[in-house]
């Protein structure tokens, strides 16, 4: 069933567990996530990055590809398609296309702008039904060319963005995209509490999901974090699954090297990891 994200993480905020939002490359990535929300009975954002919607044909191909494959799958389970990092054109070509839920970025900008912008936006997606994601501080690393330094969200600038009447809001706790180094110094939930506290109970989104402890990620749903982004994990174990598979000759037997053969181990490792990560969010068996 394809809605937006409000509901799904206003619920997920009060019943203490988080979404994931687990980002999209192509078809195989798309129906594997689908597959799991549905055995494991989860509500699920589709993150999509301007990057990937390009890489997949446009926007109008993923709302496309999506909308017929809950229905094709029988998804009954929440699901929200949701522009990653968006910028000011690309969240409304997205809100045009069909996505049911878009992130704009202005966390580079000065929060004035950033509320300026985000006023604007909402005044044309919310009229639509379509929930808009915001973003205070910067995610540190890099994510399809969005590079950011890592800076702690202020509070107060959380609060001015909370009070724009954005769905829920993304805020720079030392989190960053891609692996974390040896030497990262975790989260900071001081700050992490301080949002909490002023930005008036929205939901509150941790991005750079993967390789961060099981401790952390449950403070962090214990502190109002309801939506969670993972990416790069489902990319590793493709990666490694794929590369197993080829190295141990799978591609030259038989027809070993047809796609839907040659694909498989990748797939069933990105099952395998949306299904941990809905395990350990808490988000399982929330959609009955
Ligand atoms: P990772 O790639 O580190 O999991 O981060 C995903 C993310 O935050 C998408 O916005």
């Amino acid at each position: 069933m394809l809605v937006n994200a409000g509901e799904m993480l206003r619920v997920a905020r009060a019943g203490g567990y988080a979404v994931g939002q687990f980002n999209i490359n192509n078809l195989e990535w798309t129906k594997a996530i689908l597959q799991v929300a549905e055995e494991l009975k989860s509500p699920v954002i589709l993150g999509v990055s301007e990057g990937a919607a390009k890489y997949m044909g446009g926007f109008g191909t993923v709302v496309a590809m999506v909308g017929a494959m809950i229905k094709d799958l029988k998804i009954s389970v929440p699901v929200a398609t949701h522009l990653d990092h968006g910028s000011y054109e690309g969240c409304l070509a997205c809100i045009d296309a069909g996505f049911t839920s878009v992130m704009y970025d202005g966390s580079k900008l000065p929060i004035a702008e950033n509320v300026a912008k985000m006023k604007e936006l909402l005044a044309i997606a919310h009229p639509k039904g379509i929930t808009m994601e915001g973003e205070v501080g910067s995610i540190g690393g890099e994510e399809d060319g969005i590079v950011g330094k890592g800076e702690i969200a202020s509070a107060d600038e959380c609060r001015q963005l909370a009070e724009t009447g954005v769905d829920f809001l993304a805020a720079g706790i030392g989190n960053i995209h891609g692996v974390y180094p040896e030497n990262w110094a975790g989260l900071d939930f001081e700050a992490l509490e301080a949002i909490n506290e002023v930005t008036g109970g929205i939901p509150l989104v941790l991005h750079g999901g993967t390789g961060i402890p099981e401790d952390m990620i449950k403070r962090s749903i214990s502190l109002g974090v309801s939506k969670i982004n993972v990416n790069t994990e489902k990319q590793l174990v493709f990666a490694v699954a794929t590369r197993k598979y080829i190295e141990e000759g799978g591609d030259l037997k038989g027809k070993g090297y047809d796609p839907r053969k040659l694909l498989a181990p990748g797939v069933e490792a990105i099952k395998a990891t949306v299904r941990e990560k809905m395990e350990l969010f808490g988000s399982a068996g929330k959609a009955n």
